[in-house]
């Protein structure tokens, strides 16, 4: 038996004064589209903004339905737009915003594994690991870079043996 452990790597911002200019605006994007999210049954807003190399933002956010499983989070809204579009750029940054309607966040959003799994595809698709920005109508603001240090060992093609 070899019992390991996983570290994961991420830097905390006290606010967005602390970010870098590209990442404030980035966050200020998801922030905008959150507005228009449909959000019948949760009123739990999302927003995302994705930027790409070729320095194209894409926004998008959640969408519902009474169906509640048919439903899909802002990230893969937005992430799947994106690379509809634009398939063969990078991915540079993510952000994630959360913005409920009744209430206030006490801290950043946690995007969902099934989001995480969307964004490692596509890490693995351009071989170019992405920026994630996460944060919310109120808190810190959590920078990760690289989707292992949200999900560590992924299921990729790799396991499909599919790209050897
Ligand atoms: N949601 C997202 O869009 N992204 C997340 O990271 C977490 C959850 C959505 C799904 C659903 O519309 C609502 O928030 C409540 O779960």
């Amino acid at each position: 038996m070899d019992k390991r452990k996983i570290e994961i790597e991420y830097t905390v911002f006290e606010n967005k004064e602390e970010l870098v200019e590209e990442d404030r605006m980035l966050i200020e994007k998801a922030k905008e589209i959150s507005v228009n999210a449909y959000i019948p049954y949760s009123a739990f807003r999302v927003g995302v903004a994705v930027l790409l190399d070729n320095d194209k933002i894409l926004t998008a956010n959640n969408q519902e339905n009474a169906s509640y499983p048919e439903g899909l989070c802002a990230e893969r809204v937005a992430l799947f737009y994106a690379m509809s579009q634009y398939p063969n750029q990078k991915i540079k940054s993510i952000a994630v915003y959360g913005n409920p309607q009744k209430f206030t966040l006490t801290h950043f959003i946690s995007p969902c594994g099934g989001c995480r799994q969307v964004m490692y595809e596509y890490e693995y698709r351009h071989q170019s690991k992405m920026r994630i920005l996460l944060s919310g109508n109120s808190g810190k603001i959590l920078l990760v870079e690289g989707v292992e240090n949200l999900l560590p060992l992924q299921f990729s093609a790799k396991d499909l043996s599919i790209n050897e």
